[in-house]
């Protein structure tokens, strides 16, 4: 018999598979709008978010909502509360670039429960539940075991500041590069990243500001495969924090040493 967490993730997982299916569908094809500076908007961010919804909320009536791609949003600490990305990654898929995800979480009165990542291009679909573990397509996965910054690959991310943010990255990219690390990547969706910490293939990430959808799903993900998350000032990571600081939780505080920043946008 399923319990409650299994069967929150299969839901989580056929919206997110059916939200992949319309996004590839449109690919190349889905004009671009820009919502902010620099910030897109596409045909399959809304039609992805619609379908994750209506999946949802066939099967659980009652239940709220934050998404990226709508007006109104639920209070964080609701009961029953699901937070979704229908694609993160925007910028990459209105370009082309084949780096994008679905992020669907579910927290109740404020702490993530249930989180799943789906990457359609890979066919990869991360998912976690609290104390189960995390998973790829059904295996389980760790963080990696680099034990110094200098084994390490860090992810970072640019929100659409091109102000004092774009600087204090740059300037931490910079310092990274002084622990003579391995390398940095810039890949362009912060639940992959988080993902990618949490299956090893990354160390470390890092990104000043992101909106809870783009880090709900992964921070239950990192942290179920054994990684560690912090907002920039050191404090543990919450759905109202104002970025994240993630690792395999052996370089957290050698990497906060270099990237922790005191300001919040
Ligand atoms: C963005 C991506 C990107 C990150 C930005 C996010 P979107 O989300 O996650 O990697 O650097 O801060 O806003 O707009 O593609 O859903
Ligand atoms: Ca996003
Ligand atoms: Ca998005």
């Amino acid at each position: 018999m399923l319990n409650i967490a299994d069967d929150i993730i299969k839901i989580a997982e056929t919206a997110a598979r059916q939200a992949g299916e319309i996004i590839i569908n449109k690919k190349g094809l889905s004009s671009f709008s820009e919502k902010g500076n620099n910030n897109l908007v596409t045909e399959a961010d809304y039609a992805a978010q619609e379908t994750i919804i209506k999946i949802i909320s066939d099967k659980y009536t009652g239940h709220s909502f934050i998404a990226e791609e709508n007006d109104i949003s639920a209070n964080i600490n609701e009961p029953d509360l699901w937070i979704i990305d229908p694609l993160d990654g925007t910028n990459n898929y209105a370009h082309q670039i084949p780096h994008f995800s679905i992020s669907i979480a579910y927290a109740r009165y404020g702490k993530v429960e249930a989180g799943v990542v789906f990457d359609p291009e890979r066919g990869e679909l991360f998912s976690a539940a609290k104390d189960m573990g995390a998973s790829l397509n059904g295996k389980r996965i760790a963080v990696s075991r680099a034990s110094s910054l200098q084994e390490a690959i860090v992810a970072t991310g640019f929100y659409y500041d091109r102000g004092e943010m774009m600087k204090k990255t740059l300037s931490s990219i910079e310092k990274l590069f002084a622990q003579n690390i391995h390398g940095i990547r810039r890949f362009g969706s912060a639940a992959l990243d988080l993902c990618w910490v949490a299956c090893g293939r990354f160390d470390a990430y890092f990104e000043y500001k992101l909106s809870v959808w783009d880090f709900a799903a992964g921070l239950l993900i990192v942290n179920e495969a054994g990684g560690c998350c912090s907002d920039q000032k050191r404090n543990q990571l919450t759905l109202s924090s104002p970025g994240i600081v993630a690792s395999n939780g052996i370089l957290h505080n050698d990497l906060l040493d270099i990237v922790s920043w005191d300001n919040e946008f």
